[in-house]
């Protein structure tokens, strides 16, 4: 059985002593881990937090965004390339908060996959609706739309992605999906990868929205989600540790 994922997004959030402090005490607490687990930090700190993991194994170190372009005249991107000489094992691609404030569509999320897996990062793409898509009754048909986007162009190495699921709506706001409704989503995704990889059944489909020690059991507990993509709660190491320890 594949183990859980559990990753954390710093977004924009960090200091060069603050996450000295939390690396610390994630490595002082997670001892031998039953989850796989990451740390999405930002790209000015991935220097300094794979210096702070070193050589353990318990945590894979993450970025939150990579250039659509593979190198050049791109004031201020950061390439692949550039990622993987930092050790970066994931990169999130296409979460709500790029899609909402900078402006990307599923077309750029989609090269941002492709040149994540061209490089040997896996890339974790996030999908979700909004609120007013739910009420609309359009879930559904959102999810689908943003995921068939990044397949059509990487069908033939779809079973190295991973997916979040992170509705908009439950994003920092305290209001999570309840586990048959994250469930539901997660079995409409797994149907969808099924139907585009025979090794679908390896794809860790991640919830992500206000996931936290208290509710996480309980997510993970459903059948097709395969661990969570932290925001807030990952900046708390107690928090993230009690996370991982519910996903054993
Ligand atoms: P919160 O856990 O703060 O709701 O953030 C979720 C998220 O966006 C992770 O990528």
């Amino acid at each position: 059985m594949k183990r859980k994922l559990i990753a954390g997004n710093w977004k924009m959030n960090g200091s060069l002593a603050a996450n000295e402090a939390l690396v610390g005490a994630l490595l002082a607490g997670a001892g031998e881990p039953g989850c796989e687990a990451a740390l999405c930090v930002p790209a000015a700190y991935l220097a300094q937090v794979r210096g702070l993991l070193g050589n353990s194994t318990a945590f894979a170190l993450g970025a939150q965004d990579l250039s659509a372009h593979e190198s050049g005249a791109y004031t201020g991107e950061i390439s692949a390339a550039m990622l993987k000489d930092f050790g970066v094992r994931y990169c999130l691609v296409g979460h709500s908060e790029r899609r909402q404030y900078h402006g990307e569509t599923d077309a750029v999320v989609t090269l941002k996959a492709q040149r994540a897996l061209a490089a040997g990062i896996t890339p974790i793409v996030c999908v979700g609706e909004t609120l007013a898509e739910r009420e609309a009754g359009q879930t559904e048909a959102v999810v689908r739309r943003q995921l068939a986007a990044v397949i059509h162009t990487n069908g033939h190495c779809i079973s190295e992605i991973v997916v979040a699921y992170e509705p908009v709506w439950a994003i920092g706001t305290g209001k999570t999906a309840t586990p048959e409704q994250a469930q539901q989503v997660h079995a409409v995704l797994r149907a969808q990868l099924q139907a585009a990889s025979a090794q679908a059944g390896r794809i860790h489909i991640l919830y992500g929205g206000s996931m936290n020690a208290a509710n996480a059991a309980e997510l993970l507990a459903q059948p097709d989600i395969d661990g969570g993509l932290i925001g807030g709660a990952s900046l708390k190491a107690p928090d993230f540790l009690a996370i991982m320890a519910a996903a054993r």
